[in-house]
Order: C-alpha cells, then sequence, then structure tokens
C-alpha cells in the first residue's frame, strides 16, 4: 500500500500540512514520526470507573512498544468507557453512544489502523461497531479476566457469586457478614470478570471472528503474556496497514457463522446474540436470529466454566483456551469456515489445527462428553416475545426447557424485589 490515510493530514507541504504537524510537535513528537510512518490509533477505554478496564494504560503501553519495533506510530486516545458494574441505569444503553464515539474518533482523525483496547462488556462489541463502520484495519486487544476469586477455602466466580450468596444470605443460609466478606476475595486482580459471562464471551467472540491474535480471550489480565499479547499486537497491526486488512476482510458472514459455533461450544452468553448482530449490521452482513437456530443450535458444549459449568476462565488458559475449543471443533467438523481469515493473515484453522490442549479434557471436554449435547441458543418464540426470544441451555435447568404454568406480572422493580422473596407467592 502506498498511500496511507494519515497522509491526507500529515502528507502535504502546505498551510494544513503546517497545522496538522505543527500542534502535533507540542508533545515533543520528531519531524520523522510524519514522514509516511502507519499512525496508529490506540483506542483505550481505560476508566477507574471501569474497574475491569483500569489497568489499560500498562497494556497501552506495551501496545505501543509493538508499535514502535514495527516502524509505526502509535497515537493513544480515550473513547467512553461503559462499565458493567457501576454505570447506571445499565451499561447496555450507552453502548451504542459508545460505537459512535469510536466511530467519529477514528473516521475523523488522522489514524491509519487502530488497536481496540476492549474488556468489560459493552466495550468489547461498542469498539467493534465503530472501528467497523470506518472498515479500517483494526487488531482487538482485551484485558484479560481476574484470577479465579478465592472465599473461604473455595474458589468464587465474579458476576455469578454475587447472585448465588445474596440467594443464600436472603433464604436464611449464610448471614450478613459472611455475604459481605465474599467482597474483596471475589475482585483479587486486575480484569475483567472470570465467568463465561458477557466480558468473556465477547472476548472469545472477538477472537473466533478472526479480529484478534490467538489466546487473547484467555490469558489473565495479570499474567505477562497478556502484556506479550498487547505487544505482538502493535507490531501486527502496522503490518496489516501494508496489507490493507480492513475489517470487511475479516468480518464476513463466515466469520460471524464460525463465531456462532463457537460460542455454543464456550457456553456463552446470550448476549452475543444482541452485539454480533449490530457488528455485523455494521458490516452490511444480514445475521438473524434464524442463523442462531441454524448454525449454532445441536453444538455440544465442551467448555466447562460457570456460570454453566464448574471451572474460571484461568483454569480456561490454563487448558488451551480458545484456539483448543476451536482444535476440537475443526477435527468433529464442527467449525463452518475453517479457512475465514483473521488478523494475523492466517486462517482460523491454520492458527488453531495444532493447538496444544492440556489437562485431564476436564475444563475443555471431549466432544464425547460435553457438559451440554444441544448447547448453543435457544431462539424462542410465541405470544410472549413475537420477535423472538433467546435462551441459553446450558444454564438452565431441565425443567425450564418445558414448562407450562400460570404466569406472575410484577408491577415495577420494587413489586418484584418485595414479592419474589413471599412464601405465598
Ligand atoms: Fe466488567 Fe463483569 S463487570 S466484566
Amino acid at each position: 500500500k502506498t498511500t496511507l490515510r494519515s497522509a491526507q493530514w500529515f502528507g502535504n507541504a502546505d498551510k494544513n500540512g503546517f497545522m496538522y504537524r505543527s500542534w502535533m510537535k507540542n508533545q515533543g513528537i520528531p519531524d520523522h514520526e510524519f514522514q509516511g510512518k502507519p499512525i496508529i490509533g490506540i483506542c483505550n477505554t481505560w476508566s477507574e470507573l471501569t474497574p475491569c478496564n483500569a489497568h489499560f494504560r500498562k497494556i497501552a503501553e506495551h501496545v505501543k512498544r509493538g508499535v514502535y519495533e514495527a516502524g509505526g506510530f502509535p497515537v493513544e486516545f480515550p473513547v467512553f468507557s461503559n462499565g458493567e458494574s457501576n454505570l447506571r441505569p445499565t451499561a447496555m444503553l450507552t453502548r451504542n453512544l459508545a460505537s459512535m464515539d469510536v466511530e467519529e474518533a477514528i473516521r475523523g482523525n488522522p489514524v491509519d489502523a487502530v488497536v481496540l483496547l476492549t474488556g468489560c462488556d459493552k466495550t468489547t462489541p461498542a469498539l467493534l461497531m465503530g472501528a467497523a463502520s470506518c472498515d479500517v484495519p483494526a487488531i482487538v486487544v482485551t484485558g484479560g479476566p481476574m484470577l479465579n476469586g478465592k472465599h473461604h477455602g473455595r474458589d468464587i466466580g465474579a458476576g455469578t457469586i454475587v447472585w448465588q450468596m445474596h440467594e443464600a444470605y436472603k433464604g436464611g443460609l449464610i448471614d450478613l457478614n459472611e455475604f459481605l466478606s465474599a467482597e474483596a476475595g471475589m475482585s483479587r486482580s486486575a480484569g475483567t470478570c472470570n465467568t463465561m459471562g458477557t466480558a468473556s464471551t465477547m472476548a472469545c467472540m472477538a477472537e473466533a471472528l478472526g479480529t484478534s491474535l490467538p489466546h487473547n480471550a484467555a490469558i489473565p489480565a495479570v499474567d505477562s503474556r497478556r502484556y506479550v499479547l498487547a505487544h505482538l499486537s502493535g507490531m501486527r497491526i502496522v503490518d496489516m496497514v501494508h496489507e490493507d486488512l480492513r475489517l470487511s476482510k475479516i468480518l464476513t458472514k463466515q466469520a460471524f457463522e464460525n463465531a456462532i459455533r463457537v460460542n455454543a461450544a464456550i457456553g456463552g452468553s446470550t448476549n452475543a446474540v444482541i452485539h454480533l448482530k449490530a457488528i455485523a449490521g455494521r458490516m452490511g452482513v444480514e445475521l438473524d436470529l434464524d442463523d442462531w437456530t441454524r448454525v449454532g443450535r445441536g453444538t455440544p458444549t465442551i467448555v466447562d466454566l460457570q456460570p454453566s459449568g464448574r471451572f474460571l476462565m484461568e483454569e480456561f488458559y490454563y487448558s488451551g483456551g480458545l484456539p483448543a475449543v476451536i482444535r476440537r471443533m475443526g477435527e468433529a467438523n464442527l467449525l463452518p469456515n475453517p479457512d475465514a481469515l483473521t488478523a494475523n493473515g492466517k486462517s482460523l484453522w491454520e492458527n488453531c489445527a495444532d493447538a496444544p490442549i492440556y489437562g485431564k479434557d476436564e475444563v475443555i471436554r471431549t466432544l464425547d462428553n460435553p457438559i451440554r449435547q444441544d448447547g448453543g441458543i435457544c431462539v424462542l418464540r410465541g405470544n410472549l416475545a413475537p420477535k423472538g426470544a433467546v435462551l441459553k441451555p446450558s444454564a438452565a435447568t431441565a425443567e425450564l426447557m418445558q414448562h407450562r404454568g400460570r404466569a406472575v406480572v410484577f408491577e415495577d422493580l420494587e413489586d418484584y424485589k418485595a414479592r419474589i422473596v413471599d412464601p405465598d407467592l
């Protein structure tokens, strides 16, 4: 590629070129940085109000090292950071706002490509949506999951234990001190929720779609290999500029079909439906609810992680991570499009065909011993949900799969809270 997008700003010896370069030079940037180097935007959702992303400044530093090493020039910029735990009324209401922020930040600035630093649930789809709308080369680096939670001698999962313990407290099985004592043990390192909740799911989806380097999804946030991956991603994005490897070459219908199938195998969150659909929409790829049934239903869930199963993201990484899952799927002809292109220039299957699988097939199970044979997302239709609703069979009890009974309608959330503990109900 001969003409860089950033050259429209920095490449001219005229009044405008003077202005664009001059103000940038107030940061101490030497002239040679503007002489045809790919300008790599580092799109950072760092925020101390998004605790899952609060360690991103350090990750950004490692991305920069990689960009410099490969001959690019990194520029870091902030975007709206919508953290799941603090933001009211719900981070979901600002996913699209964040995606617009990202889109306009990329479109309006002199960047040739972007590294997307994402973590907490909505930040991954939001940044992918914004970058997809601009169709620039982009690579996702997630912040990685927290270490396993520890409480009174057992492992506890962020994002699930709070509900379980609160139920136990309300039911009188534990007292208030016991309940509150789990707070610090649940969140004992930087990173995102360590269950297969939405953050881990979307990190897996970014990897399955081909928008990140292999292993990005599972390396723990505080594992030094997370910083190595950030460094390598910084190097790789510079090459992606030279190869003109834009998101439209990666985010194809085939990539989304792979992601749907992978989501079934990992027991991923139902929120993946909402987010993949939105990312596909930005790319002009048709993806609807029926695709989840057509492609995903019947895929065995082989990753034994909470909330569907027993383990947490740390064990998932130590067992081989997502490449190991994709290898198992591919060997059983369960990968719909193994030739789909990924960010490192190789196909998904090339990246995973020889992936090592560690342990005793407990965390990443074999296909003949899944935690659920008919995994995937169940699309429900009926008079309660005429446009469709989704359910994750791997996290549901068998009784929930077929049920006939009276419906209880609550007036509002307060009514629900007051009545749900009423034994008469
Ligand atoms: Fe941020 Fe769970 S609250 S990942």
